[in-house]
């Protein structure tokens, strides 16, 4: 028996099957998938590329595998924007919602299928009047206005691959990227809205081309109408660009394998990897996932995904998900705090949501700024609710249902990565009986094994992450360095894909998440995930987040320290600290009681919303804090040293 790398101390008994009307209507409400799967996962997900996209000729081959390089429906071929747009108005549904967007000022444009067809085909033609041609890539650095998906499909209709920049980065996080995939073209926006105000795109654009000798022409949105310099020649209005476009431009078929786009995302090393994805088996198992995993009635659903476009969660479940199954979405400029605390509420409410897909760091955010806020709308449209991007708390999770679900509505909590570019490991909200914190099991024709350190199976109990057989949606490398590829995803065991993520499996074969490997600790020789000691936290009627990390401990190693942020209202003083410490002890036992809490106005974030527990680790070591610049927010990072220095806990 091999013994669990992770120990395994959380235990949550809770358990919610889907409601016999949830269960009447769902798409599918029994294991007939997973049975399908089990048998042959070739034929399985040929099937659903046959069954879920359009091809202009016919795959030969369904898998050829040669690890760590997979090629899916090798022979194929197809066009992306052809499935997300032409093949429905064609059907009949050109009149059909494909985005409802508001901006964050509160303009609003409603944007059908065929409306997006016409664009998408005038801005291919302005692309291909600027010289791009199948096997060039462009970049896309771009606010959340409509012109964003625009340019993505455009892309795609003649085999130009995209590289979305996420807004929120500088002009050296341009350079980076927009030199690494050598992009001809840069698409950006004068500028987008946020926390009530312009923030401006274009100036970071001007900062970064003049290092980044790829690139000939910048196309400009106009969004804000704010005062940007344009450069004779080389920056263009995307309206002029578009005033004498044709709309006549027919999609080109493309190899299964032909790049879509690299999406770029950091490392152990400075130098971010190009994340690459190609065309057939990218589409298909987006297509299956969004269908299945949320449940798609595309008549009468009104689904919103609170992501950003530019990271995967963005492209995969806000762009290329919905459209190919012909859904209709919305689409949110802007922050959720703009100009109320209640934004997402009233979104929900106005437009009618039936399915929302968020993060946890949201859903605690919204228990930060109390009950009241959602309680001012009308949520009852909703029918199942999302979460990606990290482990949802159980108590995180309980709130979610009952204050945002109403206790009706499932909960998915998806496990995936930019590298598996769909959803991996979800609960199926038809079928699977739901545990508060679990992401509950692989989906279908996905393989997961929780291993130990020397790569043996772990029944039950804590260990690594990984992928025991290749999947459609899969990453086919990393742009430009192969070597990387292989020693970053599949050399640490052999012939399988570590994820890079701890999760435990139990006695019911659930998976639970545990983070990411680096953040382990580990005391007095007990390996402890910040994730659970996390939850136990949260769990605390006073707590509304929590980030735990291991500080360096001359006597057990590693010591537990909790900087927590308290519910309003809450008085923050010695007595809650000594009292926070002892639930931890009690919910998970004596190990895990953190050394230390500090209680922290905010914690610091990076502007995808994941916590940085390396900055957390350097403040509880006392250490010079390493880099920066990649939060959301740098000026956190002194208020929570202020309080660790001096506030309740600390003996001052
Ligand atoms: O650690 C896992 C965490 O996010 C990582 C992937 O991050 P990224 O590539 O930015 O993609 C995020 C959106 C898919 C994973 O290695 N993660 C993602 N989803 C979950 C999660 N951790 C726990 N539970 C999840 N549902």
């Amino acid at each position: 028996m091999t013994e669990p790398t992770i120990e395994d101390y959380f235990h949550e008994n809770r358990l919610f099957p889907p409601s016999p009307q949830f269960k009447a209507n769902a798409l599918t409400s029994d294991d007939s998938l997973y049975r399908e799967a089990d048998a042959d996962y070739e034929a399985f997900w040929a099937r659903q590329a046959r069954e879920l996209l359009t091809w202009n000729s016919d795959f030969t081959t369904t898998l050829e595998w040669e690890l760590p390089f997979a090629k899916w429906f090798v022979g194929g071929t197809l066009n992306v924007s052809e499935n997300c747009l032409d093949r429905h108005v064609a059907n009949g549904i050109g009149d059909r919602v494909a985005y409802h967007w508001e901006g964050e000022p509160g303009d609003t444009r409603t944007i059908t299928y065929a409306d997006l067809l016409e664009e998408v085909k005038k801005f291919a033609n302005v692309l291909k009047s600027l010289g791009l041609s199948k096997g060039d890539r462009v970049a896309i650095y771009m606010p959340m206005i409509p012109e964003l998906p625009v340019a993505m499909l455009a892309c795609t209709r003649i085999g130009v691959a995209h590289s979305v920049i996420f807004g929120g980065f500088s002009p050296d996080s341009i350079i980076d990227r927009v030199q690494d995939g050598e992009c001809k073209v840069i698409i950006t926006a004068d500028g987008g809205y946020r926390r009530g105000a312009a923030s401006l795109l274009k100036p970071n654009v001007d900062d970064a081309v003049g290092s980044c000798p790829s690139v000939t022409d910048v196309v400009v949105v106009q969004r804000t109408n704010s005062d940007v310099t344009m450069v004779d020649g080389r920056d263009h209005w995307y309206h002029d660009l578009m005033e004498s476009a044709s709309a006549d431009c027919p999609a080109e078929p493309m190899d299964s394998e032909q790049l879509l786009y690299l999406l770029y995302t950091s490392g152990t090393t400075a130098k971010p990897k190009g994340i690459m994805h190609t065309t057939g088996g990218y589409l298909t198992q987006v297509a299956f996932t969004y269908k299945y995993v949320f449940d798609l009635k595309p008549e009468t659903d009104i689904y919103w995904c609170s992501a950003d476009i530019g990271w995967v969660t963005g492209h995969s479940y806000i762009v290329y998900g919905p459209l190919v199954n012909g859904a209709t979405s919305v689409l949110y400029e802007g922050t959720p705090d703009t100009p109320g605390k209640d934004r997402m509420w009233d979104i929900i409410e106005r437009y009618g949501v039936t399915q929302l897909y968020t993060a946890p760091t949201a859903i605690r955010t919204f228990m930060k700024w109390g009950e009241q806020e959602p309680q001012k709308h009308d949520l009852s449209s909703l029918r199942l609710l999302g979460s990606v991007g990290e482990s949802i708390n159980p108590e995180a999770w309980m709130l979610y249902h009952e204050h945002i679900g109403s206790s009706r509505c499932p909960i998915v909590d998806t496990w995936w990565q930019t590298e598996t570019g769909g959803q991996m490991i979800t609960p199926l909200p038809g079928v699977t009986t739901l545990k508060p914190g679990s992401a509950c099991m692989a989906l279908p024709g996905i393989g997961v094994e929780v291993v130990d350190e020397e790569g043996h199976t772990i029944e039950h109990g804590g260990g690594y992450l990984t992928l025991t057989r290749p999947w459609p949606s899969m990453l086919r490398g990393i742009w430009g360095d192969p070597e990387r590829y292989m020693d970053t995803y599949w050399s640490r065991y052999p012939g399988r894909y570590f994820a890079g993520d701890g999760a435990k499996i139990d006695e019911d074969g659930y998976l639970w998440l545990l983070g990411r490997v680096d953040d382990v600790m580990n005391v007095s020789g007990h390996r402890i995930s910040t994730t659970e000691v996390e939850s136990a936290l949260v769990d605390h009627t006073s707590v509304a987040e929590a980030a735990v990390v291991g500080a360096t401990d001359d006597l057990t190693g590693q010591a537990i320290v909790g900087y927590v942020i308290v519910r309003g209202g809450v008085v923050a003083d010695d007595a809650l600290v000594d009292e926070l410490r002892s639930h931890v002890a009690t919910k998970i036992g004596p190990t895990a009681r953190p050394k230390r809490v500090i209680i922290v106005p905010d914690l610091p974030k990076t502007r995808s919303g994941k916590i940085m527990r390396r900055l957390l680790r350097d403040i509880a070591d006392g250490n010079t804090l390493g880099d920066t610049t990649t939060l959301a927010d740098p000026s956190v990072v002194e208020a929570i040293r202020e309080s660790a220095l001096y506030g309740p806990g600390s003996g001052v």
